[in-house]
């Protein structure tokens, strides 16, 4: 009761004399703090994973990667084991084909998977 006495005589009269007589400055403060620091938590969005997290998906990067300068007619009639998908890779890439190194591995690992000996 004395608590509830005191904040509300903080919130009623001058901050520094409640503050001086029971406190209440500084609890007032602290909860001036709490809601900034909520209100900045909910307004920051969260981050998105960083890509080296985030697993591959081979058929996507097939289907979006490979399809730029020829159909994936042309990717289906192969079939290759992981050695031969992986030159192919590297040779489309040196065509043009946009993909890293982690990209080119994990089609290479779908293709032989998909399109294997
Ligand atoms: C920058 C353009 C380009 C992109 C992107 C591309 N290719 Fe090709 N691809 C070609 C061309 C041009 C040919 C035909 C000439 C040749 O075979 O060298 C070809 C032929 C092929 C062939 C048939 C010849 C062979 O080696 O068996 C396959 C299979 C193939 N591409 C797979 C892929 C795969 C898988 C990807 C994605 C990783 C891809 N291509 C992305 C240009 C591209």
């Amino acid at each position: 009761m004395r608590r509830v006495f005191c904040v509300v005589t903080a919130s009623l009269l001058l901050l520094a004399w409640a503050g001086a007589s029971c406190g209440g400055k500084k609890e007032a403060e602290a909860e001036t703090l709490n809601t900034t620091t909520a209100e900045v938590a909910t307004a920051v969005e969260p981050e998105p994973l960083p890509a080296e997290t985030v697993a591959l998906d081979g058929r996507e990067l097939t289907e979006k990667k490979c399809t730029v300068c020829h159909t994936l007619d042309r990717v289906q009639k192969k079939k290759a084991d992981l050695e031969g998908w992986k030159s192919t890779v590297n040779r489309m890439i040196g065509k043009g084909a946009q993909l890293d190194a982690r990209e080119a591995e994990a089609a290479a690992e779908y293709l032989t998977a998909e399109y294997g000996k």
